[in-house]
């Protein structure tokens, strides 16, 4: 969908990188199927369902794999149908509730909203919510019923000061570190004041039993190349502090971080196994190690959560940090 409040709130996201985020960019003009900037000339494509504002130029540093390897994204993902909230989702998406102000007349931005499940659950509380995604796997619900930007989270192409609150789950691992400090500074930039953000990160690797565990078992199995995405990735931001930090630098006044310990459960120790050898990145790393490697990975991971937790429906810690940031 691609409402009227979408369709003016759209800047120019190639003049915003030319200017370092310090212009607010220029408002675009619909030209037939497209927005136009009326500055540098740059054209929007302007879909049934999805606005497209990434920038024309793209963005200095890493591209996430979700739109540089989109087709085999396309194909591995199951994508079109989003359910209730479940396990670590439905986490989430009580933290939303609870930290964020989600109820009528608040604008609100999903910022790397990936199918739009968090947009499509949080908007029953009656704030209108706009989601951004670099690549466009969204749900079907979210192509009917959601404002969707396809756009780029370091150049967020949206007027200064537009948002009541802004939120991003699992999203900053995608970014390398000039990315982040840019994609913090466009949160801050695009919130009004007094405005929130909120977003999660893992705490350290060690805190977290399961992603732990298989990490030490696949480790063994290659001890000149271990497999660490995990650690090193979702695990690796675990020092809130400087996060907090850096959010202060980027523009943000009051941070605060909340560090929840839960339990995590999975039917069997295979689900585990295959869920962290063969659904994350780690699997490049292991599949780098040869045509065998994974489904070797695959069971040692399963049979060390076995030996640890046992053969039946398996429980571990997890434990990870919510930081929210006030404009
Ligand atoms: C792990 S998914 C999370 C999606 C969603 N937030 C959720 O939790 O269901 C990460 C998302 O971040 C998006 N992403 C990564 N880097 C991005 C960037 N620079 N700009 C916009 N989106 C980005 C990816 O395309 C992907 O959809």
């Amino acid at each position: 969908m691609i409402s009227d409040q979408l369709l003016a709130l759209a800047r120019c996201p190639r003049c915003l990188l030319q200017s370092d985020g310090q212009a607010d960019p220029p408002a675009l003009c619909r030209e037939g199927q497209a927005l136009r900037c009326p500055a540098c000339g740059s054209r929007y494509p302007c879909g049934d369902a999805i606005l497209d504002l990434r920038p024309p130029d793209g963005v200095d540093g890493r591209e996430t794999r979700y739109a540089a390897d989109a087709d085999e994204f396309a194909a591995a993902l199951d994508f079109r149908a989003v359910g209730e909230p479940l396990l670590g989702a439905a986490v989430r998406e009580r933290w939303l509730r609870r930290w964020l102000p989600l109820g009528p007349g608040k604008l609100v931005l999903d910022i790397g909203a990936g199918d739009g499940r968090f947009a499509l659950w949080s908007r029953r509380h009656g704030a209108h919510i706009i989601s951004l995604d670099a690549a466009p796997f969204f749900a079907n619900a979210a192509l009917a019923e959601l404002d969707l930007a396809l756009g780029d989270v370091r150049a967020l192409p949206f007027p200064t000061g537009a948002f009541d609150a802004a939120y991003s789950i699992d999203v900053m691992e995608h970014l390398d570190a000039p990315g982040l400090e840019r994609f913090f500074a466009e949160a801050a930039r695009v919130l009004k004041p007094g405005g929130r953000f909120l977003f999660s990160v893992w705490d350290r690797i060690e805190e977290n039993e399961f992603a732990d565990v298989v990490v030490r078992a696949v480790a063994a199995l290659h001890p000149h190349d271990p497999p660490m995405f995990l650690a090193r990735t979702p695990h690796g931001h675990y020092d809130a502090a400087a996060l907090e930090a850096q959010l202060r630098t980027a523009g943000f006044g009051a941070t605060s971080v909340e560090s929840l310990t839960r339990e995590s459960t999975a039917p069997d120790a295979l689900s585990v196994a295959v869920g962290y050898c063969q659904g994350t990145p780690m699997r490049n790393e292991i599949e780098a190690h040869g045509a065998e490697a994974l489904a070797a990975a695959t069971q040692v991971a399963a049979d060390a959560i076995a030996a640890r937790y046992g053969s039946g429906p398996v429980t571990g810690r997890i434990r990870a940090h919510v930081i929210t940031a006030k404009r």
